[in-house]
Parts: structure tokens; sequence; C-alpha cells
């Protein structure tokens, strides 16, 4: 079964937020990422709309990038510039344009830890109807501690959204049958190490792959990074839900 490993969430840029410290630390993940087989991988630091502008945060991007770039080795995963924005009713058209999962019209999106509002259902919709703008959910499987399935599956019902999972969930039982739930019932297109620190032990794409290859018929592991593909060349929801 062939297919590409593709990390579409990471806080792996150098002293940006809560991720990578440093220049060295950066390198030794992607060292690690390199072996594990990944080949694209997505930095999505943090970006919260009520702290931070828009303007800063990509100077701070970009100077984060910059200096990693010197240390980038060929057998590294492939770097695609994104960020993982908390969920806000301040979001404007620009900013989303501008955050966009690099090569595509996704934004990751993430929703606070708590029991969802209708004020957030609006706020989310609302991104989700921007125009050239589409959506992908951050670990998705996270929001099930404090939302039923079918409040969950709610954010997926405008058909304009799809959902990612963190593979260090497939580790710990509870979680891991919250992913293989919202998997089956079709809200999981994309993976992601959501790695941080070296210290807190991530699960990458690898060890993630092989326990859904154990848990998942083939058929419906093969959708799911074939669908990962579809993000990377920009289908619309409607195409990758096809699948
Ligand atoms: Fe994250």
């Amino acid at each position: 079964m062939g297919f590409r490993m593709i990390d579409f969430h990471s806080h792996v840029l150098p002293g940006i937020d809560d991720g990578a410290k440093n220049v060295e630390e950066s390198v030794e993940i992607l060292d690690m990422m390199a072996k594990a087989g990944v080949e694209v991988l997505f930095c999505t630091p943090h970006f919260y709309p009520h702290k931070q502008s828009l303007e800063r945060f990509l100077q701070k991007r970009q100077e984060a990038y910059e200096k990693l770039l010197p240390y980038i080795k060929p057998e590294h995963p492939k770097l695609r510039m994104g960020a993982e924005i908390l969920l806000s009713s301040r979001l404007d058209r620009e900013a989303l344009m501008q955050l966009r999962l690099e090569g595509t019209d996704f934004v990751l999106i993430e929703m606070p830890y708590v029991h969802f509002s209708q004020s957030m259902y609006d706020a989310f919709y609302e991104v989700a109807d921007t125009e050239g703008i589409k959506v992908l959910v951050a670990h998705i499987e996270r929001y099930l501690e404090s939302n039923s399935l079918d409040e969950v599956e709610e954010l997926f019902s405008e058909e304009n959204a799809i959902g990612q999972i963190n593979c260090t969930s497939l580790r710990k039982f509870g979680l891991r049958r919250n992913c293989l739930k919202l998997i089956r019932h079709g809200f999981v297109q994309a993976l992601g190490s959501d790695y941080h620190r070296i210290e807190r032990g991530y699960a990458m794409l690898d060890e993630g792959v092989e326990i859904l290859r154990k848990k998942l018929r083939e058929n419906e592991l093969s959708a799911l990074m074939q669908a990962s593909e579809q993000i990377l060349e920009n289908k619309t929801v409607e195409e990758i839900y096809a699948l």
C-alpha cells in the first residue's frame, strides 16, 4: 500500500510558540521525522487572534523559518508553512487567506476546549463560509472530552470542513476509541503529530499509521491517506468526502 506520509500539524519551527525551543531541537525533530518516513510537514505555530496581530505573527514565522533554513537536510520532510488558528469571531477573510496551509485553501482551526456554544458554532460557520476558504479542524478527537459525537459532527454539517487527528491520541485507549469512531463516521481526512517538545514524546506519522493499520480495514486506511493527498491537491471538500 503506497502512500506518502503527510503531517498536517506541528510546532517544529524554532522559538515561535510552545513548540521547538531552538534550531537544535527543530533539527533533531526533523531528523526523527525523516527516519519515520514523513515526506511533507506543515509547520503550524499557534496563532491567537485576540493576542497577536497578523503582521507580527507572519513576521515571526518568517524569521523562525529563515533561522532553520540553513540546517535543513535533503532527507528532511518538505516544509510547508501554516498556522493553528484558535477559533475567533475576529478572523476576517484577509487574515484567513494569509494563514492558509501553504499550497492549499485550507486553514487549520483549533476549537476552544469547552462545550461548544451557539456563538462558537456561528463563528466556525462564518470561517467555513468565507469565500475561497476551506477548513481543516485540528485534533477533532480532543473535543469529544467536552462534547458529544453529535455536537462535534455538527462542525461538518455544512460540508465545508474536514478533520485531523493527532497520532499521539492513538496510543491511549479512550482517545483511540474516539479517533476510530470519528474515522468510521468519515470525519477524519488528515493525520498530524502536533509535535511540540522532544521531552514530551509524541507519536509521529509512522506510529500512527502502524496503529491504524491494525485497527482499520485496509480500505478505510487507504481512503484516509488518499484524502490527505487530496488536501495537498487542494480538492474541494465535496471531492474529498466522495472518496
Ligand atoms: Fe497544535
